[in-house]
């Protein structure tokens, strides 16, 4: 059972108990309803994508209370800050560098190095992520391919019985979700149109004296609405690993390091396990860290790739093996 929450402080700091406890929990933004998860803790994130039925794990957009906040998570370049001077609260999310000490979940981040911020403008948002205290990690709460919500009866529509709890935070101000500019970069770029205009983004550019990165239509930054291409190849972005990753192993050589689901394979020397009890979402939010973590191993014992066992393609063994078949081809 999904429970429907109101907007009274009680209701709020209930949400926040739910957050903090690893479930689930829908809200209202001035875009469209997210599915927010506490970001600091990988097996909730997993369970974000389970709860929609992603067939893989796509980068999520972590919401802050303030600048501030997002700033101490995420490397803040002179240009994201007069951004954020000019659109936060609000429907922009900008791409930055992570710094080393943040505590988002990896899996929150698809294992990339960079991560997606957001200051949602809402004030059932604000409350929540203050009531937690920490980031709170949110796709659009529907079921992965269908619309984005922006009404309570949606988001019950789409994810009834799967979540926690949805808070009937009213009607989305801006409908649209939130507009996604890569600042990680030289060059910002435009990989979602959204709620921000990309002529009030421009204007913001030219304000800030980046007249000549100030133009987003027309060059190869949009994509039509789906975005998230910017140049061939840039729709994969995902961690690649540096070395060769063979996938369904069914025996592990003596120079590889071993990525195990379940009872290791016999004769590994470095094993990183994604879930002794075979538990998919364990699996899921554990999968970066140990891609990360064999990497650097494999590097430094002078192995030569990582064998990871067969992860079965149901649940969310569906976007693991996606995420490990790019993997696979990626570090070919
Ligand atoms: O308005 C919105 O943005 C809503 C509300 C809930 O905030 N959220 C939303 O999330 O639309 P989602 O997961 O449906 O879309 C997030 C977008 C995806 O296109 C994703 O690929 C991109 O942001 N994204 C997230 N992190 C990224 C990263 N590190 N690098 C590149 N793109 C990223
Ligand atoms: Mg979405």
């Amino acid at each position: 059972m999904t429970e429907v929450l109101g907007r009274t402080d009680r209701d709020i700091l209930r949400a926040a108990g739910m957050l903090r406890a690893g479930e689930l929990v829908a809200f209202g933004t001035e875009t469209v309803y997210g599915l927010g998860a506490d970001a600091t803790n990988g097996l909730a994130v997993a369970a974000v994508f389970e709860a929609k039925g992603r067939p893989r794990f796509n980068p999520l957009i972590c919401h802050y209370e303030s600048a501030e906040a997002a700033f101490a998570d995420v490397v803040a370049a002179p240009l994201a800050a007069r951004l954020a001077d000019t659109f936060w609260p609000g429907p922009l999310t900008m791409v930055l560098p992570r710094r080393a000490g943040c505590a988002v979940a990896l899996l929150a981040g698809a294992g990339l190095e960079t991560l997606a911020v957001r200051v949602p403008a809402h004030p059932v948002a604000q409350r929540l992520i203050a009531a937690l205290g920490r980031p709170v990690a949110a796709p659009s709460a529907n079921r992965s391919g269908r619309i984005s919500p922006t009404s309570v009866a949606h988001v019950l529509a789409g994810l009834g019985g799967r979540i926690a709890a949805v808070i009937d935070s009213g009607a989305c101000r801006v409908g649209v979700e939130s507009t996604v500019v890569d600042l990680s970069g030289p060059k910002p770029v435009l990989l979602r149109p959204g709620g921000v205009s990309a002529e009030a983004l421009e204007a913001a550019l030219r304000a800030a004296g980046r007249e000549e990165d100030s133009r987003f239509r027309g060059n190869d930054g949009i994509a039509g609405n789906e975005g998230i291409i910017r140049g061939p190849g840039m729709m994969e972005a995902h961690y690649m690993p540096n070395l060769p990753l063979r996938i369904d192993a069914t025996e592990v050589r003596g120079d590889e390091a071993l990525l195990a689901f379940g009872a290791p394979l016999a004769g590994a020397g470095v094993v990183f396990q994604l879930s002794a009890a075979e538990n998919l979402n364990e699996a899921g939010a554990t999968l970066f860290e140990g891609l990360h973590w064999l990497d650097e191993q494999a590097a430094a014992l002078g192995l030569t790739g990582i064998a990871a066992m067969p992860v079965p393609r149901h649940g969310l063994g569906l976007a693991i093996n996606d995420r490990l078949k790019r993997a696979a081809a990626a570090a070919q």
